[in-house]
């Protein structure tokens, strides 16, 4: 078979969107070997057997490829590039839908169904250019990021596809015929001019089609799942956490019998440690939605240690809830709408609630940049966050051009919370690796030098401690407050 990487956005915005729609993935971010040996040397097995079942019965035919120069896809690549979708659809629907980081046989099977009825719609031509495109990227973002690499770095992805377990040499020679990359009398890779205008290209597909968005996305919501200390987490970086979840209640003036939807709600804090249930009592109900596995999996187990029945927990994106109009009396949600599509939320709000509930919510906004401290340690990070587009924290008229573009009727203001810096570790951990709250700025960085800007960050993060004294390190962080009525 020959293919050429086709970078149209007509051609690629349906067949990726619809790829991601199916839940079929290639998220390197949840794969993140060496840290746990997810898939057993049966699994290995089992996956390759399934991907040269799915390679042999790919539709030969190539077609909507329209460029000239061509690569050809050896059996070997094609059954590899089976094998990498599987495994990491497994390892994504494993961690997502049953909160475990070790795959299960049931999971994989799963995959290699969602991965044939895909090849069935769209043909096996689509499947290898999407696999193409997102490679392409890796490779453009490790150029762009380095400048010059080593050839074998290249080749066995050891910087940029950690996950691969093929070497990369086809993927190499193409980007040579296409003129996209050099190599210099050193060995040395570099991307040409021609190779940096792909990289954008390819680039802006991956945008369009909502995909890098996608994966940022699954990356936050696995590390959510992994993060087995949330409420410690919370309970160090967050000591005003307890307090405000109480004063949303309050707001929320929810009484008991009322039908409640906490969206977001992680462990279970708000309803089981901060007094949701007690408000709803024997006669009410709450229904908490969050999309992580993991999480839910704890709030479950505060759950049945305290035997509460009338609590129900479901694995769903707020963005698209699975209930129906008007089923609710009152809908909260503390500190998860800045992590979502504003608008779609806010329609699912307005759609399940009653006339006249009330939905109340909180989230930080962007840092307070200003303190030294905070420059010295995540200066750099934010002065390159300023260049991009996305950024997960709001500033404070973003989310209310949304609100009021669906309540009538709403009120908001900011509150300030502290939240102290003296924990370097678990500082980086949450804001950068888990929360990704500088998501702008680190989509530049390609695997292995996202790592090492994680290790470096702690590392500057103590020196900053024993300079400036764990004391002054304590920062006060803008929150949002939106009280709005279904009108
Ligand atoms: C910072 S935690 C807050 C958890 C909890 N509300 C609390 O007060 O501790 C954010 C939560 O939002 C969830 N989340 C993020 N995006 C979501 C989405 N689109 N739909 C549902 N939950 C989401 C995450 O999985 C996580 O559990």
């Amino acid at each position: 078979m020959t293919i050429a990487l086709d970078t149209k956005p007509g051609i690629n915005h349906q067949r990726i969107s619809d790829m991601l729609n199916r839940n079929i993935i290639l998220a390197p971010w949840l794969s993140t070997e060496g840290k746990i040996n997810r898939i057993s040397k049966e699994q290995q097995e089992l996956i390759l057997a399934l991907a040269r079942r799915l390679n042999e019965n790919r539709i030969r035919r190539i077609k909507m490829l329209v460029v000239d120069e061509r690569m050809f896809v050896s059996e070997a690549y094609a059954l590899y590039m089976h094998a990498e979708f599987l495994k990491s659809t497994a390892i994504y629907l494993s961690s997502m839908k049953l909160g475990t980081l070790r795959v299960t046989d049931e999971m994989i099977h799963v995959a290699d169904r969602l991965l044939a009825e895909y090849l069935k719609n769209y043909g096996s031509d689509a499947l290898v250019n999407n696999y193409m495109l997102i490679g392409s990227y890796e490779h453009g973002q490790l150029l762009e990021f380095y400048k010059k690499v080593p050839k074998e770095v290249y080749v066995s992805g050891r910087w940029h596809r950690p996950w691969t377990e093929f070497p990369l040499d086809g993927e190499l020679d193409y980007a040579i015929s296409q003129s996209a990359v050099k190599i210099d009398a050193d060995g040395l890779v570099q991307l040409t001019d021609r190779g940096r205008e792909i990289y954008q290209q390819v680039k802006q597909v991956l945008v369009n089609t909502g995909y890098l968005q996608q994966r940022a996305r699954w990356m936050r919501i696995s590390n959510f799942t992994n993060l087995e200390d949330y409420d410690e987490v919370i309970e160090t970086l967050g000591p005003d956490a307890h307090t405000m979840r109480r004063k949303l209640i309050h707001m929320s003036g929810i009484k008991p019998g009322m039908r409640v939807l906490e969206l977001g709600c992680g462990t279970g804090t708000l309803t089981f440690d901060d007094g949701l249930h007690q408000i709803v009592g024997a006669t009410g109900s709450i229904v908490g939605v969050d999309l992580s596995a993991g999480m839910l999996a704890r709030a479950e187990v505060k759950r049945k240690r305290l035997g509460i029945e009338n609590v129900k927990f479901v694995q769903s994106d707020a963005e698209n809830l699975p209930f129906k109009f008007q089923e609710f009396d009152a809908v909260v949600g503390f500190g998860f709408l800045h992590f979502t599509n504003i608008p779609k939320v806010l329609h699912e709000v307005v759609r399940v609630s009653k006339r006249g509930a009330p939905f109340v919510t909180m989230f930080p906004l962007q840092f307070p940049a200003s303190q030294d401290f905070f420059q010295e340690w995540f200066g750099d990070l934010l002065a390159i966050q300023e260049q991009e587009d996305s950024n997960v924290l709001l500033h404070s008229d973003e989310a209310l051009e949304s609100v009021g573009d669906f309540f009538r009727d709403f009120e908001t203001f900011t509150t300030e919370a502290r939240i102290p810096y003296d924990n370097p570790a678990m500082v980086v951990k949450f804001f950068v690796e888990v929360a990704n709250f500088f998501d702008g700025a680190l989509s530049r960085f390609p695997w292995r030098a996202r790592q090492e800007k994680i290790n470096e960050l702690i590392e500057r993060g103590e020196v900053i401690v024993a300079k400036y004294g764990r004391r002054n390190l304590v920062s006060k962080h803008a929150m949002q407050w939106i009280r709005a009525v279904n009108s």
